[in-house]
C-alpha cells in the first residue's frame, strides 16, 4: 500500500509526516512517497525522509496519482485544473484536518470524487484515542506559543525582578478558557513568573487551574454545574451566565497586564468574552492573544492574521498558532496520523484491513463509497431539509463521545 505526503499550501507551515513517522510506517510495510520540499518549512529535508525510507516525489500529481492514503494537515483544494482532490485516484483514502462540519461544499466534492475521507478533527474524546487527537497535540503547542506571542508584545517584562535599579513587578496574566491550550498557557505563564488567574465555565477546571499555580476566577457555580457535554467539551451558555461572566470579568480584566483567550465551542461561533469596553478599560500597553480568532474571535476587535492596537491595547490574532512551532506541530501531527492508522495494520501479514466499526473510524469518516457518511453531517443535510428543528452540536457530542 502506498501512502502519499503532499507538500502543502496557502501558507501552512506545517507537513503531515515526519522522519521518524515515515521510518514507523515503513517499518509497517507501507511505501512512502513525500513530495519535494514538503518538509522544508519545518525543518525537515527530503534527504531525512529519503533517510527514512520514503521515495521523493518531484511535484503533487506524482505523488497523489497512485496513493492509497494521503496524509495531510489541511483538506485537499477540490477546484481548478490543479486541484490535490483531482489528482486522487478513485477509492483512495485522505486523512487531514478537514474543518468537515464547517466545509460541506468541500465534503461533497470528496465524495464525488470516490475518496473515503477521515476528518481528524471529529475525533471521539475517548481515551483509547487521545494520542490521535489532533486538536489536542496542536492546541497544546498553541496555548504554549500564545504565551511567548504575548510575552513578545508586551513592553514589560513577566517575572518579578528585583534590581539594583528598582524593582519591576511580575505580570498578571489571565487565561481566559482552561482547555488543552488554556492549561498550557497558565503552564507556561507560571514558567515565566507571571500570577496567573484563569476562567472557564466547566467548574472541573477549578481544580487543574489550581493545581498548575493559577487563581480560579469563578462567574457563577449554579450555572456551570451543567456547562460540560459528556465528550468533555463546554456547552454555549444562556444570555443570563453571558451577563454575569461581563459583569465579574470587568472587574477582573481592568487589572491584567495579559489576557489569552482560548473559548471555544464546537461547531459555533466562539463566545464573545472581552467586549470592546472591557478593552477601553485596560491598561495601555496591555496585551490580549486571542487563539479563538479563526472561529470568529472572543474579542470582537481582534483581526485574523493581524496585531492590531485598539485603544492603546494591542489584540494578537495570529492565523494557524500551531505552524508557528511547525517541526513540533509536524511532528505529533504525523504521530496522531500513524496511532490512527496502525491499529488497521495485521502485524504478521503487514495487511492494511480497516476495522470499520471501530470507533475512531466511525467518529471521523465523513465520506466513503461516494457519499456523505458522518451523521453530524447527514443531520446537518436534514436540518437544512426541515429548518424548523434545530440542533444543539454542542449536546450532540453528549451522544456522539464516550467519555
Ligand atoms: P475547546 O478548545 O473546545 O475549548 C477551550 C475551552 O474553552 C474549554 O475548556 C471550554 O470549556 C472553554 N469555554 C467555552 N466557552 C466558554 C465561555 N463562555 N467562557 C469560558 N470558557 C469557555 O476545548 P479543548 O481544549 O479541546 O478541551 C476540552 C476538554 O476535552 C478538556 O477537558 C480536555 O481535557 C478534554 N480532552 C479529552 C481528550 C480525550 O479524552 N481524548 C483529548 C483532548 C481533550
Amino acid at each position: 500500500m502506498k501512502i502519499a505526503i503532499p507538500k502543502e499550501g496557502h501558507g501552512e507551515t506545517r507537513v503531515a509526516a515526519s522522519p521518524e513517522v515515515v521510518k514507523k510506517l515503513v517499518g509497517l510495510g507501507f511505501s512512502v512517497t513525500v513530495e519535494k520540499g514538503a518538509g522544508a518549512t519545518a525543518a525537515f529535508t527530503d534527504d531525512a525522509f529519503k533517510d527514512a525510507g520514503a521515495t521523493i516525489a518531484k511535484d503533487a500529481a506524482s505523488a497523489l496519482k497512485t496513493a492509497d492514503i494521503v496524509l495531510k494537515i489541511q483538506g485537499p483544494t477540490t477546484s481548478g485544473a490543479k486541484s490535490e482532490l483531482g489528482m486522487m485516484k478513485k477509492g483512495a483514502m485522505l486523512m487531514a484536518s478537514l474543518g468537515a462540519l464547517s466545509n460541506k461544499k468541500d465534503m461533497e466534492a470528496i465524495a464525488k470524487a470516490g475518496v473515503t475521507a477521515f476528518a481528524m478533527e471529529l475525533m471521539p474524546r475517548i481515551t483509547r484515542a487521545q494520542s490521535m487527537d489532533i486538536l489536542s497535540s496542536q492546541s497544546n503547542l498553541a496555548g504554549y506559543k500564545s504565551v511567548l506571542d504575548a510575552a513578545n508584545e508586551y513592553g514589560s517584562a513577566f517575572p518579578m525582578m528585583m534590581t539594583a535599579a528598582g524593582t519591576i513587578a511580575p505580570a498578571k496574566v489571565f487565561v481566559m478558557g482552561v482547555g488543552v491550550a488554556g492549561l498550557q498557557a497558565i503552564a507556561t505563564a507560571k514558567r515565566l513568573g507571571a500570577i496567573v488567574t484563569a476562567t472557564d465555565v466547566r467548574p472541573a477546571t477549578k481544580e487543574q487551574v489550581e493545581s498548575l499555580g493559577g487563581k480560579f476566577l469563578e462567574v457563577d457555580a449554579e450555572m456551570e454545574k451543567d456547562a460540560q457535554t459528556a465528550g468533555g467539551y463546554a456547552k454555549e451558555m444562556p444570555p443570563e451566565y453571558f451577563e454575569k461572566q461581563k459583569q465579574v470579568v470587568s472587574e477582573h480584566i481592568k487589572k491584567q497586564d495579559i489576557v489569552i483567550t482560548t473559548a471555544l465551542i464546537p461547531g459555533r461561533p466562539a463566545p464573545v468574552l472581552v467586549t470592546e469596553d472591557m478593552v477601553k478599560s485596560m491598561k495601555a500597553g496591555a496585551v490580549i492573544v486571542d487563539l479563538a480568532v479563526e472561529a470568529g474571535g472572543n474579542c470582537p476587535l481582534s483581526e485574523l492574521g493581524k496585531v492590531v492596537q485598539k485603544h492603546g491595547v494591542k489584540i494578537v490574532g495570529h492565523e494557524n498558532v500551531p505552524g508557528r512551532l511547525a517541526e513540533d506541530a509536524s511532528a505529533l501531527f504525523a504521530k496522531n496520523l500513524f496511532n490512527f492508522l496502525s491499529p488497521h495494520v495485521d502485524s504478521e501479514t503487514k495487511a492494511f484491513n480497516i476495522n470499520w466499526e471501530d470507533e475512531t473510524i466511525t467518529g471521523t469518516c465523513v465520506t466513503r463509497d461516494g457519499k456523505i457518511v458522518h451523521p453530524r453531517l447527514t443531520e446537518q443535510q436534514a436540518e437544512k431539509k426541515t429548518p424548523a428543528k434545530t440542533t444543539d452540536i454542542a449536546e450532540e457530542d453528549t451522544a456522539s463521545k464516550g467519555e
